[in-house]
């Protein structure tokens, strides 16, 4: 690409508060069931160390749980000790060592704790999972309302009890910062402890933490600002939503609400997902296909005029690049594709035209396959 071509604005560095992200390409936080105790270990360096060599802007951990009984699974990682930022320090400093920035999903599971792992059932614990040594736990939501039948029944948080969520919140960031992480994100979708409390199909208390939509979207403000205040002011958060979650419940305006209120509090990104509430991950308010959830990151950028990033079944560069330059996000999650294809952002820059030479590789691939291309000539057939 000569100097007087445009760089595509995917592989354009992009400044949040003190942090600049090398390109827009970030790898979606996705649980690998891999931990114990909470604790990362070999498995993800490699894994979110992939995403690094593959050369995304920005790596994301698995969602991570800030209390123990906050995990989904009893495999999950967690941030509530300090052993679990040294294993976490490990990974970061591998991901900044290939250049990329990383990213720490904060997360409590609220109702839909003590599950399966989604490829085992992604339902409530059963005979088969106490058989290979699973425990169930208490879980907490808004109400004893259960996700579905057959799940176990939370208990109700009283006011005192948010409040220490809140807390175990900011402590995580704290340890987060300490792991060396650049960007921080509160998780508050997919039916987690805060998108039950922000739909009004599973909050239906009657205190402040329910009732109308400023009630209702408490718990997230009071989590967001204990975030931001323990999260250094250099390094930007991000706030995952579920944008919808069905008919009655949560839509988009409300979407567009809470991030108008989650800027104002400090938070810089909006990360658009939806759906998760009730039963399993295949229970979706809207049918899927290429780029499905990119209208909703459209709305909280050029309706509510706050950063979005766009996730869901964004499968290749030229995809990636219109929905950057159409106006709809300003980052580029890809999840499922990463998993296909780890070294998705070398390749997408490949499509685009915008790394010829292999220069954007590592550079002990990339020498190699430089020379490899310019090999690709057949000979010539004989006269
Ligand atoms: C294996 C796997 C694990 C996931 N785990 C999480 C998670 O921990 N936190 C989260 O917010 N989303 C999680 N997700 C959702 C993804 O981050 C992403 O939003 C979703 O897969 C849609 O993007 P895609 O079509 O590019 O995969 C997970 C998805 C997959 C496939």
């Amino acid at each position: 690409m000569s100097a007087a071509e445009k760089r595509p604005l995917l592989f354009t560095p992009l400044t949040i508060r003190g942090v600049t992200l090398p390109n827009r390409v970030v790898i979606s936080p996705m649980v690998q069931y891999h931990a114990k105790d909470g604790l990362a270990n070999d498995f993800h360096v490699v894994h979110l160390g992939g995403f690094a060599r593959g050369r995304a802007g920005l790596v994301f951990t698995e969602g991570t749980a800030v209390e123990a009984i906050g995990r989904v699974t009893q495999h999950d990682t967690g941030i509530w000790n300090d052993e679990q930022v040294t294993a976490f320090r490990r990974i970061v400093d591998f991901i900044h060592g290939e250049g990329a920035k990383a990213a720490l999903q904060l997360a409590h599971s609220g109702r839909k704790g003590s599950m399966q792992p989604v490829p085992e059932g992604n339902g409530p614990l059963n005979e088969k999972d106490f058989a290979k040594g699973r425990r169930a736990w208490e879980v907490v939501g808004p109400t004893t309302e259960p996700v579905g039948p057959g799940w176990l029944i939370p208990r109700a948080l009283s006011a005192a009890e948010i409040g220490g969520i809140v807390e175990a919140f900011a402590q995580g960031a704290k340890r987060g910062d300490a792991a060396g992480f650049d960007v921080a994100e509160i998780h508050g979708a997919h039916g987690y402890l805060i998108a039950s409390f922000l739909s009004p199909v599973s909050n239906t208390r009657n205190d402040g933490y329910g009732g109308d939509r400023a009630g209702r979207m408490r718990i997230a403000l009071e989590i967001t600002r204990a975030v931001r205040a323990a999260w250094p002011q250099h390094k930007p958060l991000f706030f995952r939503v579920s944008s919808l979650d069905g008919a009655d419940g949560w839509n988009l305006d409300d979407t567009v609400a809470l991030s108008q209120a989650l800027k104002e509090l400090g938070v810089d990104v909006v990360d658009c997902s939806s759906g998760g509430l009730t039963n399993t991950a295949t229970a979706q308010p809207i049918p899927r296909h290429p780029g499905f959830q990119v209208p909703f990151a459209s709305a909280v950028r050029n309706k509510g005029g706050v950063k979005s990033m766009a996730v869901g079944l964004i499968l290749d560069g030229k995809q990636a690049e219109a929905v950057l330059q159409d106006g709809h996000a300003d980052l580029i999650a890809i999840g499922r594709q990463a998993l296909y294809d780890p070294f998705w952002a070398v390749h997408a820059a490949q499509e685009l035209g915008c790394d010829p030479s292999f220069a954007m590789w590592p550079q002990e691939y990339g020498w190699w396959l430089d020379k490899r291309t310019k090999s690709l000539v057949l000979p010539k057939a004989a006269e």
